[in-house]
């Protein structure tokens, strides 16, 4: 749960980080009855296609439900740039939640690492750091692998927590579970 800060006015800032199409966001603003504050959302990804396609489902349920309740912004880079330039985001504040899903599955745990802790340094006090990457007992490996070679970095959720670890020592680790069971995500919260 992400609280608000301060008054319900002051915005929840969330940066998603490869974004892609942000399914989970048109959901979220599709499925909410209310926002516990304005949110100010920032969608990062290297593939412009995939920000305008983002931006064309959010911009709908947007205008239908949420005009002056919720604002986007895009930045269209790659975290190659981010490895290098851990100021990337100081333009865009701190953030109140940081998250990113279908992009440690292909990155060395060296590379893992850096980047958890570039974007923990981007927390706001009490913000949220939420990483996923999948298990090696998901049931579709075989075929993701042979059918369609599809190749990911697997990882158990002990080496999950280790990147966690190495990367942001200062914070608070939980490992999230989400209903499929082959998806966990770390949760680092700065307190
Ligand atoms: C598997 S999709 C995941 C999209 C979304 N997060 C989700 O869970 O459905 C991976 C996304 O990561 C982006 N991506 C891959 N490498 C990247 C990089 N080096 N920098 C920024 N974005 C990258 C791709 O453009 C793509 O949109």
């Amino acid at each position: 749960m992400i609280q608000a800060r301060g008054a319900s006015a002051t915005p929840l800032r969330i940066l998603s980080v490869a974004a892609g199409p942000a399914q989970e966001l048109v959901e979220l603003l599709e499925q909410a009855e209310e926002l516990p504050a304005p949110l100010e959302i920032v969608l990062f990804d290297q593939d412009k296609g995939a920000l305008a396609y983002a931006w064309r489902r959010l911009k709908g349920v947007i205008d239908r439900k949420w005009q002056k309740r919720v604002q986007v912004l895009f930045l269209n880079e790659s975290i190659k740039r981010l490895l290098r330039d851990a100021q990337l985001f100081a333009g865009f504040g701190e953030f109140d939640a940081i998250f990113s899903c279908g992009l440690f599955d292909y990155l060395q745990p060296s590379t893992g690492v850096v980047l958890t802790r570039n974007l923990f340094a981007r927390l706001a006090p009490g913000g949220k750091l939420l990483i996923g990457n999948m298990v090696p007992e998901n049931p579709t490996r075989w075929i993701m692998e042979h059918h369609l070679d599809w190749q990911l970095i697997y990882r158990s959720r002990a080496e999950l927590s280790d990147i966690a670890r190495r990367a942001a020592p200062a914070g608070r680790l939980q490992i999230l579970e989400e209903e499929t069971g082959v998806n966990p995500f770390m949760e680092l919260t700065r307190d």
